[in-house]
């Protein structure tokens, strides 16, 4: 997902958006660029690689004084990762960065073409600037509004014009703040580009063209000044800062019990203010990634403990598959982010068909906490590591909230009360199991050199299994497949060889001793075993670590910070750049 900046103000541009660029590297990228501008000149410097090496080619360049920029970090959609294609884009007397995808891009390039514009680059946002330059004849308002009645797909723009001091911005399904500072106003795709400067901030509706001065910032829809809402951020810098870890991953899987707490402090003593869908007879959990595998457990628990039919799917097939939908169905939409665009799709098919849809959510401003009927804010704070850890956790223990809910409603929950005073205890309980994070990072050393890694579980067990082998694969990028433990006799298990990490995960009594039978097929193949359990009585094969045994509601958030450990140590293990794994974006705003 690509990273957008500007600043307009009475210094010069320059910090500003290096600080703000590298506070939205998080984001994933492979490219990044700056364009600043005196009068009618505008220098643009752009670079593949990390923002380090942009820098470095900045303090090379002898840079015009200026008061106004954008900045960009690009993750390559159309077009390879080169500094052609890097952004900002010019064309004629209009300058752009771009986060979002233009779906229809090849048809207005065509036309563009055919009228004269030679085109530079393969990217669509070089289109886009074009679309505006054409529309360009002195009001940069104007041209704006004009070009996006043309543009489909989505889109967040930082625009600056040759012959204008002010700096510009629309956004459309991609994320873009507008912060308020002294003297100095901003746009950026997160509030972590920002925080250091400033928590007041404007949030931008779709099609909304902004207008920035040092002084002043004016708010557009089809061309008419409106008002807005000023918003105060509470996000803080030591959440956009790593503080004493090498990692914000691992600082982000320490917090855990504090956002934990934080979340069911707002929940757990006032259940009946929690959502309840005792009502619906049938729920579609539908998310992208490790949303997805929380969604998985929620299923779970929803049908053994609410009696509620559920179906989970992934959310880039679900928002084109025939759905046959029930008037009592509820689609439930989980995005840390709310930006996924196949997650929004899903929800938008929803809504189309008139279904009724609870958005899981982390970030208030987003487009899925705006758009969903109801949602249920998670209270994780700004994750900034791409891989998700104390957000996916708090994804867990909502629908274990949810799920209880409902059994109460149903009357089927009679130990309801105990479960309630349990549940208060568990931060206390996740501090025991990360205060063990030595254990894990020992496990991080043993498998570092693993070609191969699985997990195996049943149930719900196995929908941790998904959560710990895709961290596992995408920070320490080890080739790892989650199984259903009874499933890996039927072909898989040909993969098992001496020494190839098995980790199995048993937690439910009704089945473990089928796990169990499980797991001596692999060792008996000489898998290397690392159980993970809440039943001391499990047998040790190589390695076993037991959890506190609590109500199967909030089980799985004992089980998975272990998960995500071994997934970091083993990551650490191999000097990789953890906080940001190759190929992968933090929100993926595009199909
Ligand atoms: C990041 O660790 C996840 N692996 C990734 O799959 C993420 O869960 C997925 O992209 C969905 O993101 P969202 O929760 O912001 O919608």
């Amino acid at each position: 997902m690509c990273g957008i900046v500007g600043y307009v103000g009475e210094q010069h541009p320059k910090e500003f958006l290096l600080d703000g660029l590298k506070k939205l590297e998080y984001r994933g990228y492979d490219s990044s660029g700056i364009a600043i501008k005196n009068n009618d000149n505008i220098q643009i410097i752009k670079c593949t690689g990390k923002i380090s090496d942009l820098e470095e080619k900045i303090n090379k360049e002898n840079l015009i004084s200026s008061k106004i920029g954008i900045a960009h970090t690009r993750w390559a959609t159309h077009g390879e990762a080169n500094e052609t294609n890097a952004h900002p884009h010019k064309v004629g007397k209009v300058t752009l960065v771009h986060n979002g995808i233009i779906e229809n891009a090849t048809d207005l390039k065509n036309k563009l073409v055919n009228d004269g514009v030679v085109f530079r680059s393969e990217t669509d946002t070089e289109v886009a600037c074009a679309v505006i330059s054409k529309y360009y004849k002195g009001n940069p308002i104007e041209a704006i509004t004009e070009a996006i009645q043309l543009l489909k797909g989505s889109y967040a723009f930082g625009v600056l014009f040759e012959d204008q001091d002010k700096l510009y911005a629309v956004r459309k399904d991609s994320p873009l703040i507008i912060g308020l500072g002294k003297k100095e106003n901003y746009i950026a795709s997160d509030i972590a580009a920002i925080i250091k400067y400033t928590d007041q901030y404007i949030l931008l509706n779709d099609d909304e063209v902004v207008e920035l001065s040092g002084e002043n910032v004016t708010v557009y829809k089809d061309g008419k000044k409106i008002k807005k809402e000023i918003q105060t951020s509470t996000m803080t810098i030591e959440d956009a800062n790593k503080g004493n870890y090498k990692h914000f991953m691992l600082k982000e899987i320490m917090e855990e019990p504090i956002v934990l707490q934080r979340t069911l402090n707002k929940y757990i003593n006032n259940m009946d203010q929690m959502v309840d869908i005792s009502p619906y007879e049938e729920i579609h959990i539908v998310a992208c990634g490790s949303a997805l595998y929380a969604g998985m457990i929620g299923k779970c628990l929803l049908e053994e403990k609410a009696n509620i039919k559920c179906m989970t799917d992934v959310a880039s097939e679900y928002r084109y598959k025939k759905i046959i939908y029930d008037r009592k169905t509820l689609v439930i939409l989980v995005s840390q982010s709310g930006e996924t665009a196949d997650t929004i799709a899903a929800m938008r098919k929803a809504h189309e068909e008139g279904i009724d849809t609870l958005a899981i959510v982390n970030v208030k401003t987003s487009t899925i906490a705006r758009e969903a009927k109801q949602t249920l804010f998670i209270e994780a704070g700004p994750e900034i590591a791409v891989a998700t850890t104390k957000a996916y956790l708090l994804q867990v223990a909502m629908f274990s909230l949810i799920a209880l809910k409902a059994a109460h409603s149903k009357k089927l929950e009679k130990n309801y009360k105990e479960i309630i005073e349990e549940a208060k205890q568990l931060p206390d309980y996740l501090r025991k199991v990360l205060n063990d994070k030595d254990v894990f990072a020992g496990i991080g050393k043993e498998i570092k050199g693993a070609r191969d890694a699985f997990y195996i579980g049943r149930g719900v067990d196995y929908a941790m299994c998904e959560e710990g082998s895709l961290k596992l694969k995408e920070v320490s990028y080890t080739h790892s497949d989650a199984y259903q433990a009874g499933e890996l006799k039927h072909g898989t298990i040909s993969l098992i060889e001496d020494g190839v990490p098995v980790f199995a995960i048993i937690t439910d009594d009704k089945i473990k001793d089928k796990t169990e039978s499980n797991v001596i097929e692999v060792e008996s193949r000489k898998a290397k075993i690392y159980t993970i359990t809440n039943d001391a009585s499990i047998m040790n094969h190589h390695f076993k670590y037991v959890v506190e045994k609590i109500s199967d509601y909030f089980q799985p958030v004992l089980i998975v910070p272990p998960l995500q450990l071994i997934g970091y140590y083993t990551a650490l293990e191999r000097g990789l750049d953890i906080d940001k794994p190759r190929n992968l974006a933090k929100s993926v705003t595009v199909e």
